[in-house]
């Protein structure tokens, strides 16, 4: 069935020895190169220099200084914050890597409503990721608010939340009118960056954003489970009254005073005794993409997801993910209703590792420093043989 579809595998070859990031793949230890891998969208790969960076922490920092090490770690969620601020195009002293996404969606949910106590409403797409959904759901249920599904009326809405980046079909907000338009309706809203950060060049401060978190294990390939990051706009920090009373955001930490009296940074969004294996790790990944530029990242992101559309229409294979590259993120879904069953099918017999999203959609990521157009180009004849042997 696939004769004279074009996109050739010589194509897809041709297009990676383009390619002007090909070259950072190496930086990434990879078992077996003849897998696709097209799931790191939901766990980046493992970059060489982490497994030293964080080889060295243990040996240097933790065997070697034990607890005196605490002297440079305790400011290190901030100084991974920092790093990571450049590309999110949030500045410094905005960002500070801690926790969850789950938690600081929390912890920013809590402290906006506090901020427009006159409102009793808050908003969130019906199809959100889970986490947001749930935490959105159990604030409301314990405080007392009403949860709208759906953003077009917000004059009283409290807080929306909302991700920049379908995990479906990844469709793209447009950040900056969506923030301008929840903020003359007097609405705040937090974004969740989960599937942006490290892939779009998103530019926060630009598009007026005030709140916003994500993680770092995805396209910023931080590891599993590594901690998120949380930004609020400098002229808010001072305002936000989060709900976690924990010691790391004590103004005078090692007081141990009676009251708690939270910093007055962006640190006052830690809770207790940062990760510091994971935290190393992220700011790794972090800096990796750091060197090789978002906007290349970016770019090269459009160039595979683009590539992968094309590859699906010849084929045959129907995809939700928008034509448009400006309103489309890291991945391309293909739809069909046998969709868990294929990309089952694609891991064990076809060397291609992609993610099922229920209901129907084999999801395929193409996460810019690790992807080749191989990659893609394998990944979507494979699907096309298994759909129609
Ligand atoms: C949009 C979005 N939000 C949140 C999460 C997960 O949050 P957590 O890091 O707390 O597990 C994910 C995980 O894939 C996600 O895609």
């Amino acid at each position: 069935m696939m004769e004279g579809v074009p996109g050739s595998r010589d194509e897809a070859v041709a297009l990676d020895a383009a390619d002007p990031l090909a070259g950072w793949r190496d930086e990434f230890l990879i078992p077996d190169p003849d897998v696709a891998y097209l799931d790191g969208n939901s766990l980046g790969m493992t970059p060489r220099r982490t497994i030293e960076r964080v080889d060295a922490l243990m040996r240097d920092e933790w065997a070697g200084g034990l607890i005196g090490s605490w002297d440079h770690w305790l400011d290190l969620p901030q100084r991974v914050g920092d790093e990571l601020a450049a590309i999110v195009g949030a500045r410094h002293g905005e960002v500070v890597v801690h926790d969850s996404v789950t938690i600081n969606l929390y912890q920013l949910v809590h402290a906006a409503l506090a901020l427009r106590p006159d409102r009793r409403v808050i908003a969130v797409a019906s199809g959100e990721f889970p986490t947001d959904r749930y935490v959105v759901d159990g604030i409301a249920r314990s405080h007392g608010y009403e949860v709208r599904h759906g953003f077009e009326r917000l004059d009283d809405v409290a807080v929306a939340v909302r991700s920049l980046v379908d995990y479906r079909t990844a469709e793209v907000v447009d950040l900056a009118a969506e923030t301008a338009r929840a903020h003359a309706a007097g609405a705040l809203i937090i974004w969740d960056l989960s599937h942006a950060a490290g892939l779009l060049d998103v530019d926060l401060r630009g598009a007026g954003a005030q709140l916003a978190i994500g993680c770092t294990y995805k396209y910023l390939n931080g590891g599993p489970g590594s901690p998120a990051f949380s930004y609020v706009a400098a002229d808010l920090i001072e305002q936000i009254d989060q709900p976690i009373w924990g010691w790391f955001s004590q103004v005078d930490q090692f007081a141990m005073g009676p009251d708690y009296v939270p910093r007055s940074d962006v640190g006052r969004l830690l809770v207790g005794t940062p990760g510091i294996i994971g935290l190393t790790a992220a700011a790794s990944g972090i800096e990796l993409s750091a060197e090789a530029g978002i906007a290349s990242i970016a770019a090269k992101g459009r160039a595979l997801t683009a590539y992968g559309l094309s590859r699906c229409e010849a084929l045959g294979l129907e995809s939700p993910s928008p034509t448009d590259p400006a309103r489309r993120g890291g991945h391309f879904s293909v739809r069909h209703p046998d969709a868990a069953s294929i990309t089952r099918i694609l891991a064990a017999d076809h060397g291609v590792i992609a993610d099922f999203r229920e209901p129907d959609l084999i999801r395929l990521g193409c996460s810019p420093l690790t992807t080749r157009f191989t990659d893609v180009h394998d990944g979507t004849h494979a699907t096309a043989r298994v759909v129609a042997p």
